[in-house]
């Protein structure tokens, strides 16, 4: 193959890319931007669904939440993400059922390596277990795991796996003490524009 043949395949390349960089820029926009602050659920739902977020039964996300790669998001049945919330499906992320997660809460599955020379870029899964009550403002780092039935305090800053049934605060959080670990409920919240 010659040269000038060679320039135009990496050409129509790059033009492809950009094309492709532009519509994926421009559905997460439509997403973030017009979808969520659409006052009614089952609207948003739909959106959610037809692109790749995998919803529980009676699962919701609240208004202004912002959504990062949904295809790589999962959450489980009647959990409920509040307003103005973070989503990071990156590095692939795993809410279970029954977790309440509080409004202005951050969940973040990317990084970059600090002593990379090049300011690396990498990903880490979160995966928060069932009965999981995450407070107002909380930050999920990357490669964390909440296990069940856990309490993280309003402003903490999770980075790591926490004990079943743990309460944590702080940040960094720690753990302050247990939750019951008896407890066994089903959410059942549906407001109307929220
Ligand atoms: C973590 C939490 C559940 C603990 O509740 P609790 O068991 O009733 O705790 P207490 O109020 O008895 O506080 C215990 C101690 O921890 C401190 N504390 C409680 N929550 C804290 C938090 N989020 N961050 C830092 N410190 C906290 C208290 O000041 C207290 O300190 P002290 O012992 O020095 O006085 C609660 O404080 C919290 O963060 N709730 C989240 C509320 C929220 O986000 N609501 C929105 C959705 S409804």
């Amino acid at each position: 193959m010659n040269r000038k043949r060679l320039k135009q395949i990496k050409d129509s390349n790059a033009v492809l890319k950009i094309g492709f960089e532009f519509i994926t820029s421009f559905y997460a926009w439509f997403l973030n931007y017009i979808v969520a602050v659409i006052p009614f659920w089952c609207v948003r739902k739909f959106f959610y669904k037809i692109s790749g977020l995998k919803l529980g039964k009676d699962a919701r996300i609240g208004l202004h939440t912002r959504v990062i790669r949904p295809a790589r998001i999962v959450i489980g049945d009647r959990t409920i993400i509040n307003e103005y919330c973070y989503l990071d499906g990156r590095g692939g992320l795993q809410v279970g059922d029954d977790c309440s997660i509080s409004i202005y809460t951050k969940i973040i599955t990317a990084s970059h390596r600090v002593n990379s020379l090049e300011f690396s870029y990498c990903e880490n899964s979160v995966k928060i277990n069932n009965l999981v009550w995450v407070g107002c403002e909380a930050i999920i780092l990357d490669g964390s795991l909440i296990e069940k039935g856990c309490i993280i305090g309003a402003g903490a800053v999770i980075k790591g796996t926490t004990e079943p049934f743990g309460i944590y605060i702080g940040n960094p959080a720690t753990k302050i003490r247990d939750r019951n670990p008896n407890i066994d409920y089903k959410l059942d919240f549906h407001p109307f524009f929220r």
